[in-house]
């Protein structure tokens, strides 16, 4: 092993927000990040130096990605920065990124139509996520959908895809509503009152934040039974679950390629090492792990260039594969997203995601899903999912590190 040296250091810029509402899972972005960081500079950093974090809170304020992701370019001499969760904020960072040729790690779900040769997209995209949700809810729920989001750029594209995913299944909307940011109780009775009105057979929520735990706990206070007819997000995760309690979250459904209950021996190995470093894994959410694992992609191809030059980067990135706690991950040279798996959890009566269905195999990203594929042959190999390890099928892409 290398003696790291601090005098000359890698340094890596990053952009989650530890205040304002979403918060509540950026936080968890930026621990999965600092772990990374932690454990590339235990084993000896990279080529002898160590990665040092220089990090900003944007207050889940949009606007001020932007400007943060120019000071650190500017300012701090930072080319590569990962960080973002709402779309909004990434949007901001986008003509930054690409103006100063940076380099930018994006570790959260998203609505897809979106490439930029400056951005490495490590979240699901709806080919990953929305389509086998649709249609594992129309095979155990129902067929009436009501979408409730936030307002902004994510809830509407990826409602859009999702109400084209609904319909080819032979399903309807039979409602949908979008809440400020800041949503307050007024909103959220709104959204309660027309669901009564509508009896769908299942909510499709892409709310994100601490609009996410004032919603499901509005529901639960109203007397809906989520057995009956279920929350179902891609935006509710581990951490938001933390907030509404497990009273309130029961029942509910979220798709991801990751849930901290997943069994196996690099995400028993990740969530001890994220215990040691926070207290408690409790929080840890599929942005976590896509936050950790990029991390780890990004320092793998450092070691490769030994040069944080974007285009050199890139092209070491473009193709390589990790064995991230979700299973094995690959850069898509395509479109610089990710082969991701794909899983729809349930909460339990103490507040833990079971995993009901998953593919333990890689689905290829497709950000540009235009016309959904229901018969896509990989829904078919949807598993049920059991308490013990996964046994993968032997996958053309399992064991191999980036290069
Ligand atoms: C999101 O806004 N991409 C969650």
């Amino acid at each position: 092993m290398t003696r790291p040296t601090t005098d000359s250091v890698w340094r890596i810029g990053i952009l989650f927000s530890s205040t304002g509402t979403t918060s509540v899972i950026e936080k968890s972005q930026r621990n999965g990040v600092l772990l990374a960081i932690d454990e590339i500079n235990a084993a000896g950093g990279v080529n002898g130096r160590v990665i040092e974090p220089v990090s900003y809170d944007p207050g889940s304020v949009p606007k001020e990605y932007g400007r943060l992701a120019e000071r650190l370019i500017a300012e701090d001499q930072v080319s590569v920065i990962i960080g973002c969760y709402m779309s909004s904020a990434r949007k901001q960072v986008l003509p930054v990124i690409e103006r100063r040729n940076a380099l930018f790690f994006y570790p959260t779900l998203y609505e897809g139509f979106e490439y930029s040769p400056n951005v490495i997209y490590g979240g699901a995209t709806p080919n990953q996520n929305s389509v086998p949700l649709a249609l594992y809810l129309m095979e155990n729920y129902g067929k009436n959908f009501y979408f409730v989001g936030s307002d902004y750029i994510y809830p509407r594209e990826s409602n859009r895809v999702m109400r084209n995913i609904v319909r080819q299944g032979g399903g309807a909307v039979v409602g949908e509503r979008y809440l400020p940011i800041d949503a307050g109780a007024d909103d959220i009775q709104v959204v309660l009152d027309e669901i009564a009105a509508k009896q769908p057979d299942v909510i499709f929520s892409t709310v994100v934040g601490e609009g996410t735990v004032k919603l499901y706990r509005a529901y639960h206070a109203a007397g809906n039974d989520a057995r009956r007819v279920p929350i179902a997000s891609l935006t509710t995760n581990e951490a938001e679950i933390l907030e509404i309690g497990p009273e309130a979250a029961a029942g509910h459904i979220t798709a991801a390629p990751y849930f901290r209950t997943i069994r196996s021996v690099e995400n028993d190995r990740f969530l001890a090492s994220y215990t040691r470093l926070f207290g408690s894994s409790s929080a840890v959410t599929s942005c976590c792990e896509a936050a950790y694992f990029q991390t780890h992609m990004f320092a793998l191809a450092l070691g490769r260039t030994n040069s944080l030059d974007t285009g050199q980067l890139r092209e070491t990135l473009l193709g390589a594969t990790f064995e991230a706690p979700q299973g094995v991950v690959k850069i898509d040279p395509d479109n610089n997203h990710t082969y991701l798996q794909s899983r729809i959890a349930k909460v339990n009566d103490v507040g833990e995601f079971i995993v009901e269905r998953e593919l333990i195999r890689p689905i290829k990203p497709d950000p540009y899903l235009v016309n959904p594929d229901l018969n896509d042959r990989n829904f078919k190999l949807m598993v049920t999912a059991t308490s013990d390890y996964p046994q993968a099928p032997a996958s053309p892409l399992a064991g191999r590190r980036p290069g």
